[in-house]
Order: C-alpha cells, then structure tokens, then sequence
C-alpha cells in the first residue's frame, strides 16, 4: 500500500491501524464504491473490490471486536463467520481471538443463510428488535447471542452500547448501504474507509442510497493508492 497523503511512502499493511489508534472506541465503515457510485457489480461488492481492498478489509478485521454487517448483505454476499487470523496479536491487544459478527435484522429472518451456521459456537450475536416475531428470536437463539433492543426494529445506539459495555468497543461496520445509512443518521459513525475501484460500471449498478436525512461532513485523514485502486480514509466531524 502506498500513501499518497499525508507522509508519502511505501507502508507496512498494519499501518492503516494508526490511523485508528487515536483512541481504542470506533465505529468505522468501510466500502467499496466505483468511480459513478456503484456499491455492486453483479450484486456483489466483491466484484469491484481488487488487490488493495482485500487486504484493506482484513487489515481492519484484524483490528476489530466487532464485524457489523445489514441481514442484506448477509443474505447477499453469504456471510460466514469471522475466520482466526493475527490471533496472537490480537490476544497482546487483550482482543478475542477473532472478531464477533454482529448481523442487523429488523424481521430476524436469518434461518435461510446457510453459511452462517456453518460452525456451530461461531462468535456471531444477532441485533434485532422485540418487536421481531417470537418463533425466529427462540431459533436464532439456539444458534447465536441475541440482542432484542428496541419496539420498533432495533435500537443501534443502544447495541452498541450493549456491545461497549462487554468491552467490545472497535466496532467495523461492512454494509450494507441501508445499515451505513442508519448508522450515519444517528451520529454513530467514527470513521470512514472509502475504496474507490477504477470502474464505470454504468446502467443498472446499486448506487449508495439517497435517503440520507442530513448532509454529513467529513474531514480527510488519509489518501492511500494500490495499483489503481485508490482509498480513502475520513474522519466524520461531528455536527455543531
Ligand atoms: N460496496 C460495498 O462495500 C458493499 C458493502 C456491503 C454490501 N454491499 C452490497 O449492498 C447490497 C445490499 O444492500 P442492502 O441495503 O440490502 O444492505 P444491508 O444494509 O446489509 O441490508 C438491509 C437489510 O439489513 C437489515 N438492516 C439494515 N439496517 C437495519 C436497521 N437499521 N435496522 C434493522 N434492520 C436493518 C434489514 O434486514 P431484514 O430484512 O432482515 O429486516 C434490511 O432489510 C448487496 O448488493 C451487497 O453486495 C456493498
């Protein structure tokens, strides 16, 4: 990974981690968006991503106590649960051994992504509402941590929280653009990791969703190059 600002130069992978250390509690986001502002190709984000973003993605997987991810994209890509890596440094950061995947679901309808219970006794809570029908929360039960927060739909401040409270306090949200939304409107996002993929990829791509109630600011913290992929880290301001 190259960075092209500030500081140019050639950096180790991990080096991305400083730009995070400014304190140990963060919400960061991380996307992968082409040049006209596709979040899919194909739908599937993998399909834009390349080189540079895989090892961006992991990189701050390593870092996290929590990988967020929307039922949407969950369905989607096919999650499974997080895999062990760097677990050793991990431990020396008093981390557990991989990151827990926290799935967001408003209907709790999780039963049919086959992948996700691929490993029986995976870290993997489920966010949801206690508004959610009451046969789903008894299965997903049996199989994961469930977090009913929230009357209508969960209540993310209040997950986090819950997650903050278990000492789970580096929190990496993966999308999709409905929970990236979400998160942005309420004043939950730290940071941004934008990847910008060297494609136009035209008619009928999924574009980052408009319904964003206020605009959001954001100041630029860091620009870095791999081949031609180009990323983006910003920093959310709060709002006066
Ligand atoms: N470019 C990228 O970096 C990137 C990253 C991730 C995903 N994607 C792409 O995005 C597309 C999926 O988009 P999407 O908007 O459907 O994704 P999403 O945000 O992952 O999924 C939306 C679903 O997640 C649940 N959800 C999200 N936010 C919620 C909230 N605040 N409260 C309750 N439930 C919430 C709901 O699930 P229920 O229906 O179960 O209630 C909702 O229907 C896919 O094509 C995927 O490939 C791209």
């Amino acid at each position: 990974m190259e960075r092209l600002w500030p500081d140019p130069g050639v950096e180790a992978d991990d080096e991305v981690h400083a730009d995070l250390s400014r304190r140990d509690d963060w919400v960061a986001s991380n996307f992968v968006v082409s040049l006209d502002g596709a979040i899919a190709l194909a739908g599937r984000s993998g399909g834009l991503g390349g080189d540079g973003d895989l090892q961006l993605f992991r990189t701050l997987r390593d870092r996290a106590d929590v990988v967020m991810a929307g039922a949407g994209t969950v369905r989607t890509e096919g999650y499974r649960p997080t895999r062990l890596r760097a677990a050793e440094a991990r431990r020396a950061r008093g981390q557990e051994p991989r990151p827990r995947l926290v799935v967001v679901t408003r209907s709790a309808d999780l039963a049919d992504v086959d992948r996700l219970w691929s490993e029986p006794g995976a870290p993997i809570t489920v966010l949801t509402g206690t508004d959610a029908p009451a046969d789903r929360l008894a299965w997903l039960r049996e199989r994961a941590e469930v977090l009913a927060v929230g009357d209508d739909g969960p209540d993310l401040a209040a997950g986090l929280d819950l997650l903050r409270d278990r000492g789970l306090t580096r929190i990496l949200a993966e999308g999709g653009p409905s929970l990236q939304v979400d998160l942005l409107s309420a004043g939950l996002v730290t940071d941004l990791f934008t990847t910008v993929a060297p494609l136009v990829v035209g008619g009928g791509a999924t574009t980052v969703p408009d319904q964003l109630p206020e605009t959001v600011a954001l100041s630029l913290r860091s620009v870095r190059r791999h081949g031609d992929e180009l990323f983006l880290h910003h920093w959310v301001t709060p709002a006066t």
